[in-house]
């Protein structure tokens, strides 16, 4: 059986993960692991001659997938672009990376065979981005509303029980949920990748980020009786990440949700709702969903490493 060699990109919350399931699953050969700081301690160790500060040293260790979990957006496009264009694999967590130009991405992957994954880019362990594609199948999509970023309602639900405003960023900074740097988190830039994401697959031709209105989030007074969320919304011409006040009692889907969760309503054409929610941060869920796509690759491998045994037998 092949054995899949693996470059990660990333040894944070989400990379880290990735690293510890590798390591122990013999499907998979770590052949490097990127990181600013090799020296670093970390949660999961790496082991020895496998730490690289160079991107081109890391795609150079011929990977049949790259594995792209960095939290910045520049570096991190200029590394699944490479990868696609040497015709490897590439799973990305990195919705600022991945949102900023997946029409790009898509057609580069198109044109050398490669396969670009990114359940993890959005929602964490919730499929949001597989109700999307549902709803597109069924019918022509004409709304997406949803609440995308999971540090934002950990907040928001902090601050309705009194605690505040940076005691509750600081939580979910410890819990793993808030980008390293949680600006982003805060201005709506996180959620506006997600949305650019979500309308890549819901509208043929997409939506740029940098067309996506938005609110920042900053200590609300939370009046009584209501709850305040911060959420995307797409029609077919526009989109917006705001924060919205809610009746408490109001739409359940958005108002009682918990802690880091994500949620998302679909509406097509002929009015039919999909929808989904789950855990949509933190180091397990969204590890799980990185490896959601790793496993789906291993299976495609599979079976065209059958097929060419079966064409060449
Ligand atoms: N910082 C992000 C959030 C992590 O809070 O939703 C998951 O993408």
């Amino acid at each position: 059986e092949k054995v899949l060699r693996v470059a990660l990109a990333g040894c944070g919350v989400v990379g880290g993960g990735v690293l510890e399931r590798l390591l122990r699953d013999a499907r998979f050969e770590v052949v490097g692991v990127l990181v600013r700081n090799p020296d670093r301690a970390r949660q999961t160790a790496i082991p020895a001659g496998l730490a690289l500060t160079d991107p081109a040293a890391l795609l150079a260790r011929e990977p049949d997938v790259l594995v792209e979990a960095i939290s910045d957006a520049s570096t991190g496009l200029a590394l699944i672009r490479a990868a696609l264009t040497r015709g490897v694999d590439v799973v990305s967590a990195n919705k600022q990376a991945v949102g900023g130009d997946l029409p790009a991405l898509t057609a580069l992957a198109a044109s050398t065979g490669a396969r670009l994954l990114y359940s993890a880019s959005v929602g964490g362990g919730a499929p949001l981005i597989e109700t999307v594609r549902r709803a597109k199948a069924h019918g022509p999509v004409v709304r997406i509303e949803a609440v995308l970023n999971g540090t934002c309602n950990f907040i928001l639900n902090r601050l309705a029980d009194g605690v505040a405003f940076d005691e509750a960023l600081n939580a979910a900074q410890k819990a793993g949920f808030a980008e390293e740097d949680p600006t982003a988190d805060l201005s709506g830039q996180d959620a506006a990748a997600k949305l650019a994401i979500l309308a890549h697959e819901a509208l043929d031709g997409g939506l740029s980020p940098d067309r996506i209105g938005r609110d920042i989030l900053s200590a609300v007074t939370i009046p009584d009786g209501k709850r305040v969320r911060q959420v995307s919304s797409l029609d077919v011409r526009s989109g917006h990440v705001g924060v919205a006040f809610l009746d408490a009692d109001g739409d359940p889907l958005f108002a009682n949700l918990a802690d880091e969760w994500n949620a998302l309503r679909v509406t097509t054409e002929d009015g039919r709702n999909f929808i989904a929610k789950g855990r949509g941060a933190g180091r397990l869920p969204t590890t799980t969903s990185v490896w959601a796509d790793l496993s789906e690759l291993v299976t495609i491998t599979d079976c065209a490493g059958a097929a060419r045994r079966r064409t060449s037998a």
